[in-house]
């Protein structure tokens, strides 16, 4: 009975977080001790957060009050291009809070700073053979929320209520986790299709912030609403077991690796500044293309270059269902 049982928790233990040799799988998610200052070479399109407050302060509520939190989601660049990122199911995810003492309201949501692309794929300056990355993402707490601009090709649709007092417990989390959680991951990458298989990397964009902060909330003991779909976009690379490859100054450096440091170089070529969801929905194409020819993809994950044995399907998007925490 015993060896059963052990056997059980190893097989979870395989799928869930798996050990493949001394690795540890997933690879966790690097945090930081505070956020350093962008590089004034990142320049952004649309600036992070124009209407959030100013010191990225969140208001505090009455421990009293009764807040309302809402689901939110939307195509991607929504505001360009309509319901067209929708068809493919590239939707963008936030969290709205309602006082029912003050009736104001807010949004929260996590992005990137310099936009996705620039998160996706880097910057090959002229004779620089080290790729420059601009992937920062944040979160940004703001005042209103734009009911029309979820609702008409997204969802707002309201999932927990909570006390004043766990919001300002809340709210505080969302300051620790902006600044320890920096920059922005857009793959999540497996081993295989199969639900069960190892997962290498997990990827840290708009949707995981919403994940975390209902997690935050169920350990506050929030109680979410039951049988409300929740879907979100993921872009999946398959690979076999990932090689670590070393971070820029040991590939790049002085006494880096000129052949590894070449083909890095090389693998990102074709990707340079997006100004467009279009190109970068090129870009995803021709990475495609390139992983299926070449099986090769370079994966940049806490600020360190991972080699992927890449393999069928290569790439996907899906738009799975993650349930609301339950108690
Ligand atoms: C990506 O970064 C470059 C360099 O800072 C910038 O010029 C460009 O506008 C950024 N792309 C977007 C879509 O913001
Ligand atoms: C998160 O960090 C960014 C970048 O420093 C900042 O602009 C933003 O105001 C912060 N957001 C919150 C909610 O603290
Ligand atoms: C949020 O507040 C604005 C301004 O008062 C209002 O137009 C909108 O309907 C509110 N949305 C929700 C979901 O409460
Ligand atoms: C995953 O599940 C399939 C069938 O459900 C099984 O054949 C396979 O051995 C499992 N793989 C792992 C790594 O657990
Ligand atoms: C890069 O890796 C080397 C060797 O592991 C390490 O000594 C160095 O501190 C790392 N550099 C950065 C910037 O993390
Ligand atoms: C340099 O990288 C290549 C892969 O591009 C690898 O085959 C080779 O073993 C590496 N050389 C050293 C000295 O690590």
């Amino acid at each position: 009975m015993m060896t059963r049982v052990a056997l059980a928790l190893a097989l979870i233990g395989v799928s869930v977080c798996g050990v493949v040799g001394l690795q540890l799988w997933p690879v966790p998610y690097r945090r930081f001790d505070y956020r350093p200052k962008t590089d004034p070479y990142c320049q952004a399109q649309y600036t992070f957060c124009p209407t959030g407050y100013a010191d990225g302060s969140i208001p505090l509520m009455k421990d009293e009050d009764t807040i309302e939190i809402f689901r939110l989601q939307a195509p991607v660049w929504e505001f360009k291009y309509g319901d067209l990122l929708g068809h493919f199911k590239i939707m963008h995810d936030a969290i709205g809070f309602k006082s029912s003492l003050t009736g104001k309201n807010y949004t929260a949501e996590w992005y990137e700073l310099f936009q996705l692309g620039n998160c996706t794929f880097p910057h090959l300056r002229p004779d620089v053979e080290e790729p420059f990355w601009c992937n920062q993402g944040a979160a940004c707490f703001f005042e209103g929320i734009d009911d029309e601009h979820w609702r008409s090709y997204g969802t707002l649709v309201p999932v927990a209520t909570i006390s004043g007092s766990m919001f300002n417990q809340l709210a505080k989390w969302i300051k620790e986790d902006n600044n320890t959680g920096i920059y922005y991951e857009t793959w999540t990458v497996k081993d295989s299709m199969a639900p069960n298989s190892t997962l290498w990397f997990d990827s840290y964009d708009c949707s995981k912030f919403v994940l975390r902060v209902y997690q935050k909330l169920s350990e506050l003991g929030a109680t979410f609403k039951k049988s409300i779909e929740t879907k979100y976009t993921r872009l999946f690379l398959y690979s076999g077991e990932p090689v670590y490859l070393g971070n820029a100054s040991t590939i790049f450096g002085p006494h880096g690796n000129k052949s590894l440091a070449a083909e890095i170089h090389k693998f990102y070529f074709p990707y340079r500044p997006h100004q467009s969801f279009k190109d970068l929905l090129l870009s995803i194409l021709e990475i495609y293309g390139k992983s299926v020819l070449q099986k090769t993809f370079y994966l940049y994950y806490n600020f360190e270059y991972w080699y992927l044995p890449m393999k069928p399907p290569y790439i996907t998007i899906t738009y799975e269902e993650i349930p609301l925490p339950s108690r």
